[in-house]
């Protein structure tokens, strides 16, 4: 049995003060769990993460980037590497978030080259799939997920991919208090294992974590963690409230 993971992905939220509390709670609150029973990962804004890299202290908690870039340095005005968040202390970097391909038009091709550097620099990728709600009603979203495994992983060894996260997140759960069913999540993931086998072999796709992420919170943790395919979850609303969060921790303890 691979251990549950549990990220909380903060996105464009938080300050100075409040990123530092969220962080002391959830590290004092889940002392028990975290690294023992759970794979536990915040992943704050850029600005925030030296001092919530701090404020996590010695705790087992790791700390995650929401994006990256794709070069190591060099003139991108604006972008950071995945060396300089490897530098600050950071483990892991989502790369092809729903609101990165959506709100800010994110490319498949931009994405695998995301992925690529996030392993290259050192980082652990979390790749984000999922479909949007019009391709779940046209009966799309088999077609729409092979694509984004297919590209996204494009040209990758099984060495780079088997320090790939993946992460189902389907567009019309997220933010919006309307989970993906268990048997929803489990067929999608079952589909991503099914395509890691055809792309690599079976014993990495076996190996590899599949988190589910989309309105994930206490009251569905744990009927989404009893399916076979689902390896963890990837938090956004309910990782901002430490209770909350700490609760999703302790459910995926058990
Ligand atoms: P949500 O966000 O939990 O607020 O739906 C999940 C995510 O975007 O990773």
């Amino acid at each position: 049995m691979k251990k549950p993971f549990v990220a909380g992905n903060w996105k464009m939220n938080t300050d100075s003060h409040t990123s530092i509390e969220l962080a002391e709670s959830i590290a004092s609150g889940s002392l028990e769990f975290a690294g023992r029973r759970v794979h536990v990962a915040v992943i704050p804004p850029f600005v925030y993460i030296p001092a919530v890299v701090k404020a996590l202290g010695t705790s087992s908690i790791a700390v995650g980037a929401q994006d990256i870039y794709t070069e190591p340095q060099g003139a991108f005005t604006g972008e950071i590497s995945a060396s300089m968040l490897k530098d600050i202390g950071c483990n892991y970097a989502l790369c092809g978030h729903s609101e990165r391909r959506h709100v800010i038009g994110e490319t498949d091709e931009l994405i695998n080259k995301k992925v690529s550097a996030s392993v290259s620099g050192g980082l652990l990728p979390i790749l984000c799939v999922g479909e949007l709600l019009e391709e779940r009603q046209a009966g799309r979203t088999n077609e729409v997920i092979t694509r984004q495994i297919n590209s996204d992983l494009a040209g990758l060894s099984a060495e780079k991919v088997s320090a790939v996260t993946l992460a189902y997140e389907p567009v019309w759960a997220i933010g919006t208090g309307q989970t993906a069913t268990p048997q929803q999540a489990q067929e999608v993931h079952a589909l991503i294992r099914k395509l890691l086998g055809e792309m690599y072999d079976n014993q990495l796709a076996e190996e590899i974590r599949i988190l589910y992420g989309g309105s994930a919170k206490p009251d569905n943790a744990a009927d989404l963690m009893h399916q076979p395919d689902i390896n963890g979850l990837l938090v956004g609303g309910a990782s901002l409230n430490a209770h909350d969060f700490i609760a999703i921790i302790k459910s995926l303890s058990e």
